[in-house]
């Protein structure tokens, strides 16, 4: 039977990656849900979907919804649709923000989460699901020092933000439905960036906001360790690792990182590089509590008085945690289950792609 892949996401910067590969498998037709004003809007964006990933026309439909609202917002025709048409489903969608009020966070998240393992009762019940693969992040490790592997889950972790919790508490139900006996797969990508071969990516955010600052001359002291490592992996490895663990029945009722693990980099071994790409002088480091206690009441005031200080500000409170310390993701299930193709390339051999797509592209700014 020819696959019909619910695609939550689709629009985003990996839905995007994930389309074209779903769709080069085997005539798989992909539905994709997607947000909309109306019914024009969302043919507008599946159409230009379409052209962006270069895809046969007939092979991507798409059916309006919003995860967040109850059933996925999905109408009675569409949820008709998708009950008789889809054979899996994979869930990518959500708010990946890392400043959004927990009710807000929850309600993208870890209510889409419920919605979409609904809708997957309903197709299991109806004999007709084959499997649900559900996009988490490796960053449910949340604080948490030292090993987390992929079995590992609620061990205690403080969080950084609404974010990680919010995935975390997704991931807790999906664990039950999986218990339950549901045909799902978890798949926890690390800090996901641009693609490897081009450095494309649609979203500038992570390891794009510590560059920004740096290139634009804004900002040339790390308040963080230098040893800290940052786990990086391009977004066109993950797209393929996901569609490839998805084609594996032993995949099923497992959970893998899809992270660089024990080979990630350091901050100054990527800082060192991206120095040396853009002519740009040394980072210096100061301790963060010196920072905190010293240096941070003395700039705040003063960045608070312009908007790109106040985005200084905010992009600093969100995303330096990310650089300060970080567990090492184990990656033993996926290297087991893909061989070679289970780790990423090394981030230094594919980060010039990265920082000249960014430049070029002035981090998505509108201008
Ligand atoms: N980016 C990373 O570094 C990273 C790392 C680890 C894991 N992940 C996970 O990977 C998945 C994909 O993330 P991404 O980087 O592709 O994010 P993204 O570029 O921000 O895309 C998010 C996607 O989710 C859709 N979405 C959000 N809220 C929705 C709603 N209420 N109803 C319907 N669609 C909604 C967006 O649709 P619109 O186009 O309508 O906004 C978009 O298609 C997420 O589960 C994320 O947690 C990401």
């Amino acid at each position: 039977m020819t696959d019909t892949v619910l695609l939550t996401g689709a629009t985003g910067q990996l839905g995007t990656a994930l389309l074209p590969r779903l769709v080069a498998h085997n005539g798989t037709v992909v539905l994709a849900l997607v947000r909309g004003r109306d019914a024009a809007e969302v043919e507008r964006r599946r159409a230009d979907l379409v052209t962006r990933c270069g895809v046969p026309d007939h092979r991507v439909h798409a059916v309006q919804g919003d995860v967040s609202a109850p059933g996925l917002g999905l109408d009675a025709a569409a949820r008709a649709r998708v009950e008789s048409e889809a054979t899996s489903i994979v869930h990518a969608a959500a708010a990946v923000r890392f400043d959004l009020p927990a009710d807000k966070a929850a309600r993208s998240n870890i209510a889409a989460t419920e919605s979409v393992l609904e809708l997957a009762r309903a197709l299991h019940q109806a004999r007709r699901l084959k499997r649900l693969d559900h996009v988490s992040t490796a960053y449910v490790a949340g604080r948490h020092t030292g090993r987390f592997h992929e079995h590992d889950l609620d061990v205690g972790q403080q969080f950084r933000n609404t974010y990680e919790w919010s995935k975390l508490q997704s991931e807790l139900r999906v664990r039950a439905a999986i218990a339950e006996g549901l045909p799902i797969s978890v798949h926890r990508p690390s800090i996901v960036v641009g693609e490897a071969a081009t450095g494309r990516t649609r979203a500038f955010n992570v390891l794009y906001w510590p560059l920004k600052i740096y290139v634009r001359g804004w900002w040339r002291t790390f308040p963080g360790r230098p040893d800290t490592r940052v786990d990086i992996v391009p977004v066109d490895w993950v797209a393929d690792a996901i569609t490839r663990l998805r084609r594996l029945d032993d995949t099923l009722g497992r959970t893998f990182h899809l992270a660089a693990g024990d080979d990630a980099r350091t901050v100054r071994e990527l800082a060192e590089r991206i120095a040396a790409l853009t002519g740009g002088p040394p980072v210096r480091y100061i301790d963060q509590a010196r920072y905190r206690r010293f240096v941070r009441p003395l700039i705040w005031p003063f960045l608070s008085l312009t908007r790109r200080g106040r985005g200084i500000l905010r992009g600093g409170e969100a995303y330096m945690p990310y650089f300060l310390g970080n567990p090492v993701f184990d990656t033993s299930s996926t290297r087991a289950a893909l061989g070679d193709a289970g780790s990423p390339p090394p981030v230094l051999e594919y980060l010039e792609r990265v920082v000249r797509f960014a430049v070029d592209r002035d981090f998505g700014d509108p201008g």
